[in-house]
């Protein structure tokens, strides 16, 4: 493809681009296909010669597209929000036309220094102190496994690394029943083994019970378990819980254990001044990730992840063979000694985009409708006597089940998860579920890049009317 082809197809892609998101409400939010769908129409083996650009698009169109769940519709109240903003996708343009591969500083030293600049700017923005120092890694589940893998070998004194699993002794890991499912992968990857995590009790909240964290680790100690990392959530995935970060805070230092706090979602929050107190505490963290590409416009992937002591991170990654050796080691930071893999993007330049492109204030505008929104659904819901709220409303989730007078309790959970199908098939709107104590839980996630108040007035509606049809 020449200069002057790419240009002419970039131009009527960018044209694509724009008229997605002006259409994107004409799609059906979750993908109505079946499994093996798309597949089928694939065909078996590539083609020898090469195809057009507009053969491309066209099967773009007719095959990719209907096997898309459009995570970008305001109409979309599923998971959290993986949300992007025309800011984001501009800086991906970039991004992918530098191809910069940015491991170590002198393969891109804009790469890692613009990175460093941005999780200090990020930093600031939720309130970390500033000791602390940052990396963007994929996912929060690597920065959740770097942390774990940190406080193994912080706990051993790096002799895990040196001499294998054998070696570490009986540790242990705390987080609660809410705690998302990225600990216990993370927990099974870095040898330390599921059966030592140790669920702590939640209070009516959701949010750990501080005092059987303490109760749970003074028993570990006296049976010749050696405590090593707790996760607290800001924000839990189910319900958006909030652990007491200065109790558990205490505990973790009066007993030398690693503090990992996992603010995916809630993170973001954290750039309201109205929300700092879920950092109450935030003296003993060790280590603490978010997401950007969950809630503040940043495409995925982007995770931010920060340290309050970064040799202990590097000592746990480093390696050093000779083709990395550089002359300026030591001198700069080598963010690929900073995680898992060595190869990095250029993720930086998506955060500088949005934070320039929105400023402060527009991303605090945003993420405080969103918040508002899903307040003014809670209202909604607690008008109706047939709908119950079934978790406090913390940030912007609204967790909720229908529950209409003569509908015995055995029966409502099946009613709710049908509810849940029927409103999801519609593709008019798309919602996903949790369990909360044995309750089938609907939850409504307004965080949405353009969801306005007409589309939660809109998915109420249908709610409402699929429900009390059924
Ligand atoms: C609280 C929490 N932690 C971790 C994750 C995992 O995030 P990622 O997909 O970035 O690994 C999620 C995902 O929703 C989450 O809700």
């Amino acid at each position: 493809m020449t200069a002057e082809e790419f240009r002419k197809h970039a131009h009527r892609l960018v044209d694509w681009m724009a008229g997605y998101m002006e259409n994107i409400e004409n799609y059906p939010v979750k993908s109505p296909v079946k499994p093996g769908e798309i597949f089928d129409k694939l065909p078996d083996n590539p083609p020898f010669h090469p195809e057009s650009f507009d053969s491309l698009m066209k099967d773009l169109e007719e095959i990719i597209m209907p096997g898309i769940t459009h995570w970008q519709s305001p109409n979309f109240f599923a998971y959290f929000p993986a949300n992007t903003s025309p800011p984001s996708i501009l800086a991906e343009m970039i991004i992918a036309t530098l191809g910069a591969q940015c491991m170590i500083w002198e393969t891109s030293p804009a790469a890692t220094e613009l990175e460093e600049k941005m999780m200090i700017w990020l930093r600031d923005l939720i309130g970390l102190p500033a000791s602390f120092e940052g990396v963007i890694q994929d996912t929060a589940s690597t920065a959740t496994l770097a942390a774990i893998l940190t406080a193994r070998e912080k706990v051993t004194g790096f002799r895990v690394n040196e001499e294998g699993a054998q070696s570490a002794g009986n540790l242990r890991i705390y987080c609660t029943t809410q705690t998302h499912s990225s600990v216990e992968k993370a927990v099974k990857i870095s040898g330390i083994g599921r059966k030592n995590i140790v669920r702590i009790p939640v209070k009516d909240d959701f949010s750990m019970d501080a005092g059987k964290l303490r109760e749970a680790v003074e028993a570990d100690i006296d049976n010749g378990f050696l405590p090593c990392c707790v996760i607290a959530t800001l924000c839990t995935t189910g319900t958006t819980a909030v652990d007491p970060l200065k109790a558990i805070g205490e505990i973790c230092a009066g007993n030398n254990i690693w503090l990992h706090v996992d603010a995916a979602m809630g993170g973001t929050a954290l750039i309201l001044p109205e929300f700092q107190w879920m950092l109450d505490g935030r003296e003993y963290i060790d280590s603490f990730v978010f997401n950007p590409h969950k809630w503040m416009f940043t495409n995925f992937d982007c995770s931010a992840y920060f340290v309050r002591e970064p040799d202990q991170l590097i000592k746990t990654f480093e390696v050093l063979p000779e083709y990395l050796k550089t002359r300026t080691r030591g001198k700069v930071n080598d963010y690929r000694d900073w995680g898992i893999p060595l190869g990095r993007r250029f993720r930086a330049l998506k955060l500088w985009s949005v934070i320039r492109m929105y400023g402060v204030e527009g991303l605090q505008g945003k993420i405080r409708y969103h918040i508002k929104l899903a307040a003014r659904f809670a209202e909604i819901l607690s008008e109706e006597s047939d709908f119950e709220i079934l978790a406090p409303v913390v940030i912007n989730v609204v967790c909720f089940r229908y529950k209409p007078e003569g509908i015995p309790e055995n029966k409502l959970n099946g009613f709710n998860e049908t509810l849940n199908h029927r409103l999801n098939d519609s593709g008019k709107i798309y919602l996903t579920h949790t369990v909360i104590n044995g309750i089938y839980t609907l939850r409504m996630v307004a965080g949405q890049t353009n969801v306005r108040i007409g589309h939660v007035e809109k998915a109420w509606e249908l709610i409402k009317i699929t429900a009390r049809s059924l």
